[in-house]
């Protein structure tokens, strides 16, 4: 297996949850800077970025799909000349590759459509999220899905957790709240200004409005919970690979995806990929780039670990962007924040203990 579950004596488990917490911090802050940086009317489009995701996503999946085909995987590449290799690639229409397609297109295939179509809608959401409220405020808000994760992996995945798992999510949220509280009341403007503090003119002034962010943070912490707790479902009820399966969601992410696009007003003399691409800098590039490698560590940690300790690998990179924020915006590290992460760090802690370790409250009376 090509991610097989140790790579360099450390388990994957771990390496894929502290990938993803890094990632969730770059997302937020890249996201946010590509939408505030720009005018509106030079702004890019949120569902070409969404359609771009699924795209890449899926065709780097289908990639490591085909490396992991018996038929590719038992080649001898290390003895095999340049020649040799350039002539065993499995290219379209070669044996492993009608195969897989055979495999991406089981019956089965169905059952990723509704994951698929939770997981465009919570990618559109956040776009909405992001834009309209300040960085911190949003990571903060938005780690909410850890209780609706929860809540989802207890009625479809029937998990039971135990009380102390349950009093360290309340912690979890807790700390998140209390995080919250610092970062949209003391640290961070309403409406953000574009272009230096220092400039005489600023180039436009971004108008946020936090109601329609909260909102779209709410319903995207909703399909959140559902869909990873439902794409962790079919994943661990069968003992197809978890490449095929990112494949299958990708395809069927695609429909979603296209509709905005199709129905949008780009006059038609623009022409379909030119409109697509309009206004994609460096920024939207990045946007896309670091999603699509989130959404390929978010497979591997729901495969390797699961949607609640994902959940709290995302609550640290709360801590990890209020820290770059300090950096890069000029934020104030407060008594609050430190008190709601040490919180969150806490929480994390007791819900790791192993069962039997864990930590209890108990009254002893002595009887004198
Ligand atoms: O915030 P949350 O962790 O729910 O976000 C998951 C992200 O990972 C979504 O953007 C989703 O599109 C992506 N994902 C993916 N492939 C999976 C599971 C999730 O690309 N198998």
């Amino acid at each position: 297996d090509l991610l097989a579950p140790k790579k360099c004596g450390m388990p994957l488990k771990y390496i894929s949850l502290v990938t993803l917490a890094v990632q969730n911090a770059a997302l937020s802050i890249v996201m946010h800077h590509s939408r505030v940086s720009t005018p509106p009317s030079l702004a890019y489009s949120p569902a070409s970025a969404v359609l771009l995701n699924e795209l890449l996503k899926g065709s780097i999946s289908f990639v490591i799909a085909l490396a992991n085909t018996r038929e590719v995987a038992d080649i001898p590449w290390r003895r095999m000349s340049l020649w040799q290799i350039i002539r065993s690639l499995p290219y379209p229409g070669s044996t492993p590759f009608w195969n897989l397609c055979g495999e991406i297109f089981s019956p089965d295939c169905w059952k990723l459509s509704i994951p698929a179509i939770l997981y465009v809608v919570q990618n559109s959401l956040q776009f909405v999220a992001i834009s309209n409220l300040p960085v911190a405020s949003f990571q903060v808000t938005y780690q909410m899905k850890i209780l609706t994760t929860a809540a989802f992996s207890v009625a479809l995945l029937r998990k039971k957790l135990s009380s102390t798992k349950w009093l360290s999510l309340f912690f979890l949220a807790i700390g998140v709240g209390i995080v919250q509280i610092q970062t949209s009341f003391v640290s961070t403007p309403k409406n953000q200004s574009v272009g230096s503090a220092h400039d005489s003119a600023p180039l436009h002034i971004h108008v946020m409005s936090p109601l329609r962010g909260f909102g779209a943070v709410t319903a995207a912490c909703f399909t959140s919970g559902l869909a990873g707790v439902y794409f962790e479902m079919v994943l661990k009820n069968s003992k197809v690979d978890l490449w095929v399966r990112n494949v299958q969601l990708s395809l069927f992410s695609l429909i979603p995806a296209l509709l905005p696009i199709l129905y949008s007003s780009t006059p038609s003399s623009v022409g379909f990929f030119s409109g697509l691409f309009r206004n994609f800098g460096m920024w939207a590039w990045a946007t896309v780039s670091i999603q699509v490698f989130g959404g390929l560590i978010t497979a591997i940690v729901i495969k390797y670990s699961d949607n609640i300790l994902k959940g709290f690998a995302t609550s640290l990179s709360i801590v990890l962007s209020f820290l770059a924020s300090v950096i890069l915006f000029d934020f104030k590290i407060t008594p609050s924040f430190v008190i709601g992460a040490s919180t969150v760090l806490c929480a994390t802690w007791m819900y790791n203990q192993p069962p039997g370790k864990e930590p209890t409250v108990s009254i002893v009376f002595t009887g004198q």
